[in-house]
């Protein structure tokens, strides 16, 4: 079996063939990072981890970070709103613990995934209550422990209409945009050492809508740091698709204009999907891999930058599977892992982003 490196262009043409035992042999992508001194992630729940030995391995061998995928979310913790179930965050951080791995918390306020509880709120206390008790429980019982939170996640949609860019939630009509402040307080307040991220979707591309979500969220950041809100770091989702032309030009501009607010970077999502490509497979993994190697090529150039995450490490457990399935029924390769842990072209095209330079 051969392994492809994307050049810089895309097609069949662009690969080179690397042997797949020679990708076997490299160390893990921890080891390459570590070299330029970052840390490489990605997400994943327990039931996953739990039911597969394999998956832990290459976790543990190819990552520094782990972020729970769903255990943390409010749905999985709140079955009732008096009713906290920590069991399989606190096996997730354990389970990191043992292993040597740093965790990065998601995420503790969103729009989705929340309980059906949340739809009986009729007033602004019962909002307020309730998310200020969820970040104080859930920050302060992992103090020392986590190191980063995604603490907002998503606020900003350009399609819903606001001067603002504030995406219309339960927790903006019950609290206005202060809640974004709020959350960042009270983080910061339970745990004074954790790294606090605000993380945002769709601000790779170079395309109006990319640059609107950019626009809105530099606007949204001078604000709170303005007003010295507590956020440290800027989560950068990147959920791409190699369908799309690998241009990130605005990105590149907006990863400097952060930097200048003085805020650190985190990579926090990063998948490529293949849903509309070819159904030939070194086809779709080249042009995959050539994706990755576009994008890391330019968020590396920030020292900002300090963690690379993917979501998910190995295909069969990418959201994809059931959030952007293929029309022909195959099985979407968006991940550096294919099912049989085996390195894939989109492993070596993060091996290579990571080369010190
Ligand atoms: C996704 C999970 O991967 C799925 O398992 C779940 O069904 C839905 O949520 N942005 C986020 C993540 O911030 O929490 C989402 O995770 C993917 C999009």
């Amino acid at each position: 079996m051969l392994g492809f490196a994307p050049a810089a262009a895309s097609g069949e043409d662009a690969c080179l063939v690397v042997p797949s035992d020679d990708l076997a042999k490299r160390p893990g992508l921890k080891d390459q990072a570590a070299r330029r001194g970052l840390l490489i992630g990605t997400a994943a729940d327990r039931d996953t981890l739990f039911a597969s030995p394999t998956y832990r391995q290459a976790i543990r061998r190819e990552c520094t970070l782990l972020t729970p995928e769903n255990s943390m979310k409010w749905e999985r913790l709140r079955p009732a709103p008096e009713v906290y179930d920590f069991t399989k965050a606190d096996w997730l951080v354990d389970f990191a613990a043992s292993h040597g791995l740093l965790v990065h918390g998601h995420t503790l306020v969103w729009h989705s995934q929340l309980p059906p509880w949340v739809d009986a709120w009729t007033r602004r206390d019962h909002a307020e209550t309730a998310m200020i008790d969820h970040i104080e429980k859930m920050v302060g019982r992992y103090a020392g422990r986590l190191r980063s939170w995604d603490v907002v996640n998503e606020a900003i949609d350009p399609g819903d209409g606001r001067a603002d860019g504030l995406r219309l939630t339960p927790w903006l009509q019950h609290l206005g945009p202060a809640y974004i402040d709020v959350a960042f307080q009270v983080a910061a307040a339970a745990d004074p050492k954790a790294l606090l991220v605000y993380n945002e979707l769709g601000l790779a591309y170079d395309d109006e809508d990319g640059a609107r979500r950019r626009g809105h969220l530099l606007d949204l950041l001078s604000r709170l740091i303005a007003k010295e809100t507590p956020v440290h770091a800027v989560g950068i989702q990147a959920h791409l698709s190699a369908d799309r032309p690998p241009s990130f030009e605005g990105l590149d501009q907006f990863l400097g204009e952060i930097a200048s607010l003085g805020l650190k970077v985190m990579i926090t999502e990063l998948d490529v999907s293949d849903q509309t490509l070819p159904d030939d497979m070194a086809l779709r993994d080249c042009l995959v891999a050539a994706t990755y190697s576009a994008f890391l090529e330019t968020v590396l150039r920030h020292s900002s930058v300090v963690s690379i995450g993917t979501w998910g490490l190995s295909d069969p457990h990418s959201w994809l599977n059931e959030f952007a399935p293929r029309a022909d029924g195959l099985p979407p390769r968006p991940l550096p892992l294919d099912a049989a842990m085996t390195r894939k072209p989109a492993w070596l095209a993060i091996w290579d982003a990571l080369e010190p330079s």
